[in-house]
């Protein structure tokens, strides 16, 4: 299995991605076309328009991505697929592609959980880390810490309350006038501002525990917006606000890393590209002579390598077929999971 390549489709979003990845070689071809031109006139992701998309191209991309790796389709292994969470009908469109080819080829088929997918992005990188480790995981949907101890074994440490850090980021960029989607706009617009004109209160640092909550701050920043009078004002406020996101995020990471004794923190997601927070989270774990992981920010939105590479490890460690027999003296009833269908 470890010289296996497995072909991974995500679909879960606004992103048709296909990717190729090996467990020898490492990732083998990377192909993605964003929908976002398509979603920007509406602000924000029409669902119905996502998922005819993805039908559209998600054929010819997959034969990029086997062209690219200059592989014969039965040289395949696998075919794994994001299976959730995400939107119904795009979700869809590639788990219905998933399960045509790999019933054409006779090859398993892996469905994979796409925040499960950010977590192992990291391994697709020459600086990787080992278990256990603390991940952050922050993207439009989620903000989770997440004590992860192996593959499978993870426990969720905390979460946001409300708005998901991303989405705090979209919105706040929506309010400043900035386009579609706007976390990435609005890091930009911060670079050129100013610290102190504006400033935020870090949410839920002053109490226990590792949650989250970020509506409160969207909301004090969109009840500053009226003192917004010029370009520099706009800036300000992004700064302003991308400090108070990321500072959250960095102290619930350390408190998370004091918590679990451990000394590896991976950060993930679409927010994981956000430059002001690998600095300020490379900062604090430097301090604590830790160990920071990241995956490159193509790998940290959306993609189909960290699909790719997620259904590898699931494919790598699931037992073969076998007609052994199992005996199990003690047996709790709840230990029971319903059959797949
Ligand atoms: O993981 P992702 O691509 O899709 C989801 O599964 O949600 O994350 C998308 C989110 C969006 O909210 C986007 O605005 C945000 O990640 N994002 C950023 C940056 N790049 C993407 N937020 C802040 N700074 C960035 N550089
Ligand atoms: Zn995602």
């Amino acid at each position: 299995m470890r010289n296996a390549a497995v072909l991974g489709v995500e679909t879960s979003c606004d992103e048709t991605a296909v990717a190729i990845y090996d467990g020898a070689r490492g990732l083998l071809a990377h192909v993605l076309h964003s929908q976002a031109a398509l979603h920007a006139r509406y602000g924000g992701v029409v669902p119905e328009l996502a998922a005819r998309d993805h039908v559209g191209r998600i054929y010819a991309l997959a034969q990029e991505a086997l062209r690219r790796a200059a592989l014969e389709p039965h040289q395949l292994a696998g075919v794994a697929y994001t299976a959730g969470p995400g939107l119904a009908g795009a979700l869809l469109v590639g788990g219905a592609f998933a399960a045509g080819y790999a019933a054409a080829l006779d090859r398993p088929l892996v469905a994979v959980h796409h925040m499960e997918g950010h977590l192992l992005a990291p391994m697709l990188e020459e600086h990787r880390p080992e278990f256990p480790f603390v991940a952050l995981l922050v993207s439009g949907g989620h903000t989770l810490l997440v004590e992860v101890a192996g593959l499978g074994h993870y426990r969720i440490l905390g979460e946001t309350l409300d708005d998901a850090v991303g989405e705090a980021f979209d919105k706040v960029a929506k309010a400043l006038g900035l386009p579609y989607p706007g976390g990435p706009h609005l890091a930009r617009l911060a670079e050129s501002g100013r610290a102190g004109p504006f400033r935020f209160a870090r949410p839920m640092t002053d109490r226990p525990g590792l949650d989250f909550s970020f509506s409160g701050l969207k909301t004090a920043v969109l009840t500053a917006l009226p003192r917004v009078k010029s370009e520099q004002d706009r800036a300000d406020l992004a700064r302003a606000f991308e400090e108070a996101a990321v500072e959250t995020l960095a102290i619930k990471c350390e408190r998370a890393l004091d918590e679990t004794g451990l000394n590896r923190l991976v950060v993930a997601g679409g927010v994981g590209a956000n430059r002001r927070l690998r600095a300020e989270l490379d900062r604090r774990v430097r301090a604590r002579n830790g160990a920071l992981y990241f995956p490159r920010a193509e790998f940290c939105t959306d993609n189909a390598a960290m699909i790719a590479c997620a259904g590898w490890a699931r494919l790598a460690e699931a037992r073969p077929p076998t007609s052994a027999i199992e005996v199990r003296a003690r047996w709790p009833l709840d230990d029971l999971r319903p059959p797949a269908t």
